[in-house]
């Protein structure tokens, strides 16, 4: 392994690194959100173990309301006082009562308390251009210019939050409106029109609904359909998902599956070179960015826990597929600026789980927390050629790799051995990088299956790593079966 440091390497985005908040499951109610008079302790309501352990990770940004919910909410049911708030079915998620004691203020104070920038995804699927325009109006507009920033000041903020990204529907070929792409190019472009005056002088960012996984004609239209002044970003969801009528268990898996989902994970460098290759016919002076804002594993529920909530216990396994997906995204870093993992508490791959008052974090959220060192660093190209996974007469990849180095001038290059027995040797010559003292942290433990639990919630936890050896400028380490390394370095 080789680092090939170059003069225009882009950065890594630190909004790579971000976060999804749908009202689905145990999400936002009972996850972020115990509202004010809980014993939990909680600022506005929102849980106090959860604003620092994000705060801890650095949370670039956090997508809300939707996923599938987005399109079917209406902003206007979540402002002003709680008691006239309509409650309404959550038709996608469980058939739950959403009482809409979380909305727009409620989101928008919270990034805040998180330090995090928001990512509004609108309902174009059964909203109007008008709905849309009038919630950026809302919440970006200063008051005493419109009606919409008046009713804002009146509801208790003066000050606009100004949110800069916009996504323009989600999934809109299947619960954003089952739609054909050409049919959404148009929509997108209407919508689009009514996001801000001509000269976009409120500077929203754009994000276009994108494609799920190989569905590259999706792209493709859009791309040619849309004109490029009317958007910054097109989305890409790809879940590691084997079987949608049977997922497999989230922590009792065999290998069969840990396999077949760390191949749908490495997939994730194909989708994205391909869907890339699309956007640079059709923009090869890259301005349109990717956004990958679903991505993670997705299995079956916890037994007895409500399937419409997709409440999923989180293992090793899940901190391979997140060390190897965000070394994708880093390589990728020229074209994808941002990614969100689905989601962020209680949901699918989440950083963190809670069980009433307790609250745990997952291997996922380690990953996370190593990995932050790369945050608006500079990405280090890396050359090299994996050694390989291999089982029942399949192979993959067993090593994944990025590196990149920071505004300070130090280096951190993280690694990941998806190997399920055999540890791996890496040499990485660092020749050109004139390194010095080097530090590490692990993330490994005794089994695949291994997780935290409410009673050992350090179970599946980071520890420093002195196993990495630099001379003669190459790094030398072995790779433990299913580790993810995070080493740094500083130059000379
Ligand atoms: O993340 C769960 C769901 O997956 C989202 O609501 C939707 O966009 C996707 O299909």
């Amino acid at each position: 392994m080789r680092a090939a440091p170059q003069p225009d390497a882009p950065t890594i985005s630190r909004h790579i690194y971000g976060h999804f908040a749908e009202h689905l499951g145990r999400n936002i109610y009972g996850g972020f959100y115990v509202g004010e008079d809980s014993p939990i302790p909680n600022t506005q309501g929102v849980r106090n173990d959860i604003i620092e352990a994000l705060r801890e990770l650095k949370i670039p940004n956090l997508r809300w309301p939707g996923g599938c919910f987005a399109d079917t909410y209406h902003w206007k049911d979540g402002i002003g006082p709680k008691e006239d708030r309509p409650s309404i079915l959550n038709v996608w998620w469980g058939n739950v009562k959403e009482d809409n004691s979380f909305g727009t203020h409620e989101f928008l104070n919270m990034c805040e308390l998180l330090g995090t920038e928001p990512y509004l995804s609108a309902n174009v699927g059964s909203g109007t251009p008008q709905e849309f325009a009038d919630w950026i109006k809302y919440t970006n507009h200063p008051a005493g210019t419109s009606p919409m920033p008046n009713l804002r000041a009146e509801n208790g903020r003066e000050k606009p939050w100004g949110v800069k990204y916009w996504g323009i529907g989600n999934e809109a070929w299947g619960c954003g409106g089952n739609m054909r792409p050409e049919y959404y190019a148009d929509v997108y472009r209407q919508f689009a029109t009514y996001a801000s005056d001509w000269n976009n002088s409120d500077g929203i960012y754009k994000i276009a609904s994108g494609a799920s996984s190989s569905d590259y004609k999706w792209t493709e239209v859009l791309m040619k359909n849309i004109p490029k002044n009317l958007i910054d970003a097109i989305a890409l969801h790809h879940y590691s998902v084997i079987d949608w009528g049977n997922k497999g268990p989230a922590k009792d898996f065999t290998e069969d599956h840990y396999f077949a989902i760390m191949r749908e994970a490495l997939r994730m460098d194909e989708l994205v070179t391909k869907h890339v290759a699309i956007m640079d016919e059709h923009d090869p002076k890259k301005k349109v960015d990717l956004f990958v804002d679903e991505w993670g594993g997705w299995y079956e529920v916890e037994p007895g826990t409500n399937p419409g909530f997709l409440y999923q216990q989180n293992t090793m396994r899940d901190a391979m597929v997140a060390g190897a997906t965000l070394n994708i995204f880093n390589n990728h870093a020229d074209r994808v600026k941002m990614a969100n993992l689905a989601q962020a508490v209680n949901v699918l791959q989440a950083v963190i789980l809670t069980d009433e008052e307790k609250m745990l974090l997952t291997p996922t959220y380690h990953v996370m927390k190593m990995y932050a060192d790369h945050h608006d660093a500079t990405l280090i190209p890396l050359e090299f050629e994996s050694p390989t996974y291999s089982y029942q007469g399949e192979s993959l990849p067993a090593i994944s790799a990025s590196a990149s180095r920071d505004s300070l001038g130090e280096v951190h290059v993280s690694l990941v051995n998806i190997d399920a027995h055999k540890p791996h040797t890496v040499r990485l010559d660092v020749s050109a990088l004139n390194l010095q003292s080097l530090s590490g942290e692990i993330l490994a433990s005794e089994a695949l299956q291994d997780h935290n639990t409410f009673d050992q919630p350090n179970r599946v936890t980071t520890r420093p790593f002195d196993g990495a050896r630099l001379a003669n400028g190459t790094i030398s380490l072995e790779l433990p079966p299913f580790s993810v390394v995070m080493l740094s370095a500083r130059g000379k």
